[in-house]
């Protein structure tokens, strides 16, 4: 699957992303090694502490699904759903890729208002990883 594809499997979720307290949506997707996609929107609460990220839901439907191997995820995100600016993904996220995703090798996708996608390793967002090889 493209980049391009990816990005556009992370703009449907947008219309699935709960969000009542913040009203800022994100979608992502989630490429897998054998061509799977598992996508994830950002779902809120009441509670605010039990909510999750995007990108965190993708994850772990895919990790729950016995998938281990993953080659890239995009986002996009926006306030109303409205996609402005570029939407990089926080850092509980960051620290929940780099369990599972060579830092090296694994892509983030994001895209604009305009549709331009950039594209970062993990480890360029994410440096100094304290990771399970510290434990
Ligand atoms: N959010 C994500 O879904 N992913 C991120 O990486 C950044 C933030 C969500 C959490 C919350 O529902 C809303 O965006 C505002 O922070």
């Amino acid at each position: 699957m493209s980049k391009e594809q990816l990005i556009e499997a992370a703009k449907e979720m947008l219309n699935f992303s709960y969000t009542p307290y913040s009203n800022f949506k994100v979608g992502a997707a989630l490429l897998c090694k054998d061509g799977s996609v598992y996508t994830g929107c950002n779902i809120e609460n009441a509670s605010f502490g039990p909510s999750i990220c995007a990108e965190r839901t993708a994850f772990f439907k895919a990790i729950s699904e016995g998938k281990k191997d993953f080659e890239a995820i995009a986002i996009v995100g926006g306030r109303n759903g409205v996609i402005e600016d570029f939407c990089p993904p926080c850092g509980v996220c960051r620290q929940v890729m780099s369990e599972f995703c060579d830092p090296d090798t694994f892509d983030i996708y994001l895209a604009n208002a305009e549709n331009k996608i950039v594209s970062y390793k993990l480890t360029e967002l994410m440096p100094l990883i304290f990771g399970k090889d510290r434990i």
